[in-house]
């Protein structure tokens, strides 16, 4: 932890250094060299002694039940919850659950889902790789005003200058089509400069979608088939989450402490809620379907004592087949379909899940515990799906979003080419129906997501994509000074949405812009 404080530290004092002389951008960063390499926020530690590791079992998210065929209504609100054994912490949550309910959801089923908001600050709800209508896609000022209250004031001013929000009053009905393919997809709060804090505090759930094409294969399903959203927390003393926010109420100034401004690392990774949580299988084939939902922390994934992911899907579906992988790295927002065969070891061994990119206690993610040998039915079908290959020839045109770290001292913003987020500023207008190159650059560690228009990977830093960029994306890892180019694809419907860094810090801190596809 020391170590990791340091670490952070030396980015952060080194880049205030440059920051006043004037060395921002490329020179500020580079000089870090491996240090940073994968480090990509700053670690924020726990007041509370850590938990003990794999002594929770795994909660799987309670599944959201229609009120009638096609409609869900869900409530924000506070919980009081047992995460760190012996203590309680406050979540926020949809149905007062972290994580939410599941969705489960089915292509060409369309769904409305009403949410109420009892909390004591505005909302937002995005579906996370939905293809969603502009007016339910979870706009950052598109809020939801807590029940008998009226939108705080001053509390919207965004880091882009004044911002006229629309109110909801109480509740809002969120459409969504479901039209796309089988995937695993999450939703999370969205709201203006706030997103951070409130996700951090619970406001995120799965939502699966799944079609015929993906049942029809031989795959685990049922009971091995395990949603895993993965995150990382800091505790107070009491139990309550810790995050660094300037106004802690989430009501007034927007932001976080100075340091935590590259993001917020927390030093406890929670599984579905629960601590370093274990997971009791059965010797056979599981489909585990990975989700960072952490604020900033980047993973790098390994099975101890040794094993392989089988990635079967990206973050929209089954890939066209699939890639073996010894680690993967992932980064927030992001998602693997994998399976993993626990019939490779003996009953009774112990599968630990670690990332080999934290410190300490954090190495640790969550422990399978291989209980008896049985019959597997389930494959992994050397064929998954027709996926067409991208073609840049279908591109008509190619843009450039350029995620860095802009102006100086108190006045500095995370921007897109240059400029921090205003609503209603668009940066490009794509054509409905057409696809384009967007080259995504970066001075540092930035997960980037388009909302609406699905993509795949065609270069990184000028070479062929890495085998965990494969299939349909909506989030990619893009590095410290590297250049990712993806072919987009704008279908579904017009209107506004927007592309952002996922680092949730970065996010709140004005590293958004908006596009209008036409
Ligand atoms: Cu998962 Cu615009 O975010
Ligand atoms: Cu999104
Ligand atoms: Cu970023």
């Amino acid at each position: 932890m020391g170590l990791a404080l340091d670490r952070g530290g030396a980015v952060i004092g080194r880049r205030r250094f440059l920051a006043a002389t004037g060395l921002t951008g490329l020179a500020a960063l580079t000089g870090c060299g491996p240090l940073t390499a994968e480090v990509a926020g700053l670690p924020l530690p726990s007041a509370l002694p850590p938990p003990r590791p794999f002594a929770v079992p795994l909660p799987i998210p309670p599944v959201a039940r229609p009120v009638r065929p096609g409609h869900y209504e869900v409530t924000q609100r506070a919980a009081k919850v047992e995460i760190v054994p012996g203590t309680t912490t406050e979540i926020w949550g949809f149905d007062g659950h972290f994580p939410g309910p599941t969705f489960d959801l089915r292509r060409g089923e369309a769904a409305t889902v009403r949410v109420r908001n009892e909390l004591p600050v505005p909302t937002s709800t995005h579906l996370h790789g939905g293809v969603t209508p502009p007016d339910s896609d979870g706009y950052p000022t598109d809020l939801v005003v807590p029940v008998g209250r009226t939108l705080p004031r001053g509390a919207h001013h965004g880091m882009g200058g004044p911002v006229e929000p629309t109110a909801h009053p109480g509740a809002k009905d969120y459409r969504y089509p479901v039209e796309q393919r089988a995937a695993t997809l999450w939703y999370h709060d969205h709201r203006m400069d706030f997103t951070g804090p409130q996700v951090w505090r619970g406001l995120a759930g799965f939502a699966l979608i799944r079609d015929d094409e993906d049942d029809a294969l031989p795959l685990p399903r049922g009971d091995r088939d395990i949603p895993l959203m993965i995150c990382d927390r800091s505790f107070e003393e009491d139990g309550s989450f810790a995050y660094p926010s300037l106004d802690p109420t989430l009501v007034g100034e927007p932001g976080v402490r100075g340091a935590y401004m590259a993001g917020v690392e927390g030093d406890v990774i929670l599984v579905n809620g629960a601590p370093w949580p274990v997971c009791e299988v059965v010797g056979a084939r599981h489909r585990l379907r990975l989700l960072n939902a952490s604020n900033a922390r980047r993973y790098r994934l390994e099975l101890r004592p040794g094993g392989r992911f089988v990635q079967v899907g990206g973050d929209l579906g089954l890939l066209a087949a699939p890639v073996a992988h010894d680690a993967l790295v992932i980064s927030p927002g992001e998602r693997f379909d994998v399976v993993v065969d626990f019939s490779a070891y003996r009953p009774g061994t112990e599968v630990t899940l670690v990332n080999t990119l934290g410190d300490g206690p954090a190495r640790n993610v969550l422990r399978f515990r291989v209980t008896r040998a049985v019959r597997d039915d389930a494959r992994v079908p050397r064929r998954l799906a027709s996926v067409r290959p991208a073609e840049r020839a279908a591109a008509v045109t190619t843009r450039v979003f350029d995620f860095r770290r802009s102006g100086q001292g108190p006045a500095s913003a995370w921007t897109v080419n240059g400029v921090p987020y205003r609503p209603g500023r668009t940066l490009a207008r794509p054509r409905l129906g057409t696809a384009e190159v967007w080259r995504f650059a970066s001075d540092f560690h930035h997960p980037v997501h388009v909302h609406l228009a699905h993509f795949q990977v065609l270069s990184r830093g000028g070479r062929p994509p890495r085998a965990s960029d494969a299939g349909w994306k909506d989030t990619v890892d893009v590095r410290p000074y590297e250049v990712v180019e993806a072919l987009v694809r704008f279908e579904g419907h017009r209107g506004r949405y927007m592309t952002h860094c996922h680092n949730l810090e970065h996010e709140d801190m004005a590293m958004m812009a908006d596009f209008e596809v036409v």
